[in-house]
């Protein structure tokens, strides 16, 4: 049997409160939409079709890489009209699958069983039993137990309202009969929309079968209608991926204090302390320790390597067994070679430090290579920018850059070099020797400090 999903995301969200349309929102670090979607494509359908109005330039744009078909609704005539209009692009010999774009959490496994609890004959429902069923659709059911139809809670009567099985939006229905049924819906409603769930009814009416089914979890319902709902979603997905790292063996210290905004993959014993932010693609080798506070973006760390508290890694590549911060930054481009130390308050970019190096207090790298068992002093800063153009700096193996070293680019300091601290090298040091050019100390003989005036 053919599938096909509709995915409905024309709606404002007013409650957001946002100049953002509401479904590129982002949970775990991805639109709300990429989510809904995610779950989708995991089915392989034949054709997706999102339904998009408020903010439409944004949201195209967002997923303009996205292969789904496209209806726009110019204005929102309620998710009657939204699912019709989908419908025109529609295979009629195929199931429909209707999802919301602002219910992200819903699993792959319990779409394929809605999808699987209705043939072409028939109809499926995603319901939930609630205590406290808000302002979702009741499913209304006959003596025998057959839902008869939805109502909508603002046209529910007392005891309609009361009933706490809902409807959470999600069902199947066949193309071929979810047409006929879309034309004959009308307005004459509470809210002047076109309701999809009036389709239930008519169905009943035709003697056509109305199936129900739960959701796997409670939470994969869950809709965003505001920024709590967000926060509040946001940490169940968190939760999610805590859990499935600790079942990979990661050992989390605190899976509440937690966040993965991407991709993570961990090798064994991993350990990652609390407030730790993972972004992009991220991959971490056996024994990897990462201290609290840091934040590690599109990022490679090798086996044993510890990352010490607060740190920004972003678009770099760290090896085995190094030592990195406390508070140093490694920018887009920075490859630390195995055993380097980066240490505290040290920028690195678009630089290799090799193996067995140091750069361990106050230091800016940029542009530069630096080969094995290099030891860069505090406060040495590669000047790799004379204001207009950026150049490199080469120090190779074994060198030692004292203290307070500015390293005027391009320039190269030879194997074994020494510098002297406090220097500032603007042409080549040889290798092997001493360079420095500090300024004689001297003594004067005598001298007296100043007294203040009486
Ligand atoms: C709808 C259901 C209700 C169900 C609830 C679950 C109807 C009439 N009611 O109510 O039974 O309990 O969802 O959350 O279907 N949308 C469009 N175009 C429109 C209108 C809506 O794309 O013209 C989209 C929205 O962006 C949203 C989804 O459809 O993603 C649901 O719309 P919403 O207004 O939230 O539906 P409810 O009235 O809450
Ligand atoms: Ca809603």
């Amino acid at each position: 049997m053919k599938l096909e999903v509709v995915i409905l995301a024309a709606g404002q969200g007013t409650r957001m409160r946002s100049a953002l349309p509401k479904v590129l929102h982002t949970l775990g670090g991805r639109p709300l939409l990429a989510h809904a979607l995610a779950a989708a494509e995991a089915l392989t359908p034949s054709a997706i079709h999102v339904v998009y109005g408020h903010g439409a330039e944004a949201v195209r744009a967002a997923f303009a890489r996205t292969r789904v078909r496209w209806v726009h609704q110019a204005e929102q005539h309620g998710t009657g009209h939204a699912v019709r209009l989908a419908m025109a692009g529609v295979d009629p010999a195929s199931l429909v699958l209707v999802l919301y774009g602002d219910v992200p959490l819903i699993t792959p496994a319990t779409l394929r069983t809605l999808a699987a609890a209705t043939g072409l004959d028939g109809v499926a429902l995603l319901t939930a039993e609630l205590d406290e069923p808000g302002n979702y659709g009741r499913i209304l059911r006959d003596g025998a137990g057959r839902v008869t139809r939805i109502v909508e809670r603002k046209d529910a009567s007392p005891a309609e309202a009361a009933v706490k099985e809902i409807n959470t939006g999600f069902l199947a229905a066949p193309a071929a009969k979810l047409n006929g049924w879309l034309v004959k819906l009308s307005r004459a409603n509470a809210q002047g929309e076109y309701y999809l769930t009036d389709i239930i009814g008519m169905a009943v009416a035709e003697g056509v079968v109305v199936a129900t089914h739960r959701p796997a979890h409670p939470w994969e319902i869950l809709g965003i209608n505001s920024r709590e709902e967000l926060a509040h979603l946001e940490r169940i997905h968190q939760k999610q991926n805590a859990s499935q790292l600790m079942q990979q063996g990661v050992t989390l210290r605190d899976p509440a204090r937690f966040d993965l905004r991407g991709k993570l993959k961990c090798g064994r014993d991993v350990v990652i302390d609390v407030n730790v932010v993972i972004e992009g693609e991220v991959e971490l080798g056996d024994n990897v320790v990462i201290g609290p506070n840091n934040v590690l973006r599109d990022a490679r760390i090798g086996a044993g390597t510890i990352i010490h508290p607060n740190c920004v890694i972003e678009k770099a590549a760290v090896g085995c067994d190094c030592r990195v911060g406390p508070f140093a930054r490694l920018r887009p481009g920075a490859e630390i070679g195995d055993g380097a130390h980066i240490g505290n308050f040290v920028e690195v970019k678009k630089s290799v430090v090799g193996p067995g190096s140091k750069v361990n207090h106050l230091a800016y790298i940029g542009d530069t290579t630096i080969g094995k068992h290099v030891n860069v002093g505090a406060g040495t800063i590669t000047c790799n920018y004379d204001g207009a153009n950026k150049h490199r700096t080469v120090i190779e193996d074994n060198a030692f850059i004292g203290s307070n070293t500015a390293l005027v680019a391009p320039v190269t300091v030879g194997a074994g070099a020494t510098i002297g601290a406090g220097s500032v090298i603007a042409k080549d040091a040889p290798a092997g020797e001493l360079t420095l050019t500090r300024a004689e100390q001297r003594s004067i003989k005598g001298w007296k400090r100043p007294v203040k005036k009486k």
